[in-house]
């Protein structure tokens, strides 16, 4: 089966269609009809972390298409005592007909998937969030329609969620600016593919250390926390280096006056973001989380059915 690992073995036409169908079934759901195209079949979920949305989304979205998901913390496998990587995609591989992953590391996910002869779904690793992004493109469809040109700023940590948005927007020919404090950038590579992607798509992406260059004129301004699990000791530290990155409405002044703001959650108020900016009129987080579970839906589908 097809895994999702990253964007980046996705081709554009790829990811359309992942949103294109992740809008459809939204709209079947909402109708009452989503269609049971997994019926009879089963989700491994397995969570090294933490998880509110990507846990719920995906055992709902497996209800939804008529299976089930099944909740597995890595420490209450054997996995977490040691056993293999290898031995334990054999022997999901002969239970399962999916599984999903939050992993901390993704050197870990690709050698699951490797051993896994069914498909394996990243739900989050150090390096990439790729059903985050497609739910944050799904939501940018549906306020904005067409997204090719539209400028997106990420300011804040150039983390995992930042890595596969950039990806996203660049399929979708965006303009991206991402700036990060000194020293957050995000990984080179994956900059230097995402821009590549960007401009064959008629976007551009530039990378800096000015949040207020990014936030000017943009349609859409994304952030996420400063401090996240596992984080804690430095916490301190990049409290103090973040400080100039807070969205708050002196920034989003720069923006278009209809610019949306999105974060992936959970967030943290008076920190990355101001009060005032994510519960205001041009937030769409809760939407944008709503998102994750259609978003999912269409991966279950696409690499499952
Ligand atoms: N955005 C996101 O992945 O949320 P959870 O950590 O709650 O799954």
């Amino acid at each position: 089966g097809k895994d999702l690992l990253t964007l980046l073995d996705y081709s554009k036409e790829e990811v359309s269609e992942l949103i294109q169908l992740a809008d459809d079934l939204k709209k079947l759901t909402k109708a009452g009809k989503c269609p049971p195209l997994l019926e009879g079949k089963t989700l491994g979920m397995i969570f090294e972390k933490h998880s509110t949305r990507t846990r719920i989304s995906f055992e709902v979205g497996m209800k939804q298409l008529g299976g089930n998901g099944m909740f597995m913390h890595a420490r209450d496998l054997q996995i977490g005592r040691g056993e293999s990587v290898h031995d334990t995609g054999h022997v999901l591989s002969g239970y399962l007909d999916g599984i999903m992953i939050r992993a901390n590391s993704h050197e870990m996910v690709k050698e699951l998937a490797e051993h896994a002869s069914i498909p394996v779904i990243n739900g989050l690793t150090d390096m990439y969030h790729p059903c985050q992004a497609l739910a944050d493109i799904l939501t940018i469809y549906e306020v904005k329609g067409n997204m090719k040109g539209l400028k997106i700023a990420y300011i804040g940590d150039g983390n995992n969620v930042a890595h596969s948005l950039v990806i996203a927007a660049a399929y979708m020919g965006m303009h991206i600016a991402v700036a990060t404090p000194i020293g957050y950038e995000p990984n080179d590579e994956i900059i230097q593919k995402a821009t590549a992607i960007a401009l064959e798509n008629g976007g551009s992406l530039y990378v800096s250390n000015d949040p207020l260059e990014a936030a000017v004129n943009a349609d859409v301004i994304y952030t996420d926390v400063w401090t996240s699990m596992g984080q804690e000791e430095e916490a301190a530290k990049r409290l103090a280096d973040f400080k100039n990155f807070q969205i708050n409405d002196e920034l989003v002044a720069n923006a278009k006056s209809d610019y949306m703001f999105l974060h992936c959650l959970p967030a943290h108020r008076e920190e990355e973001v101001s009060t005032s900016v994510i519960d205001g009129p041009n937030s769409y987080i809760f939407q944008q989380a709503e998102n994750r579970l259609h978003a999912q839906k269409a991966v279950l589908a696409s690499v499952m059915a």
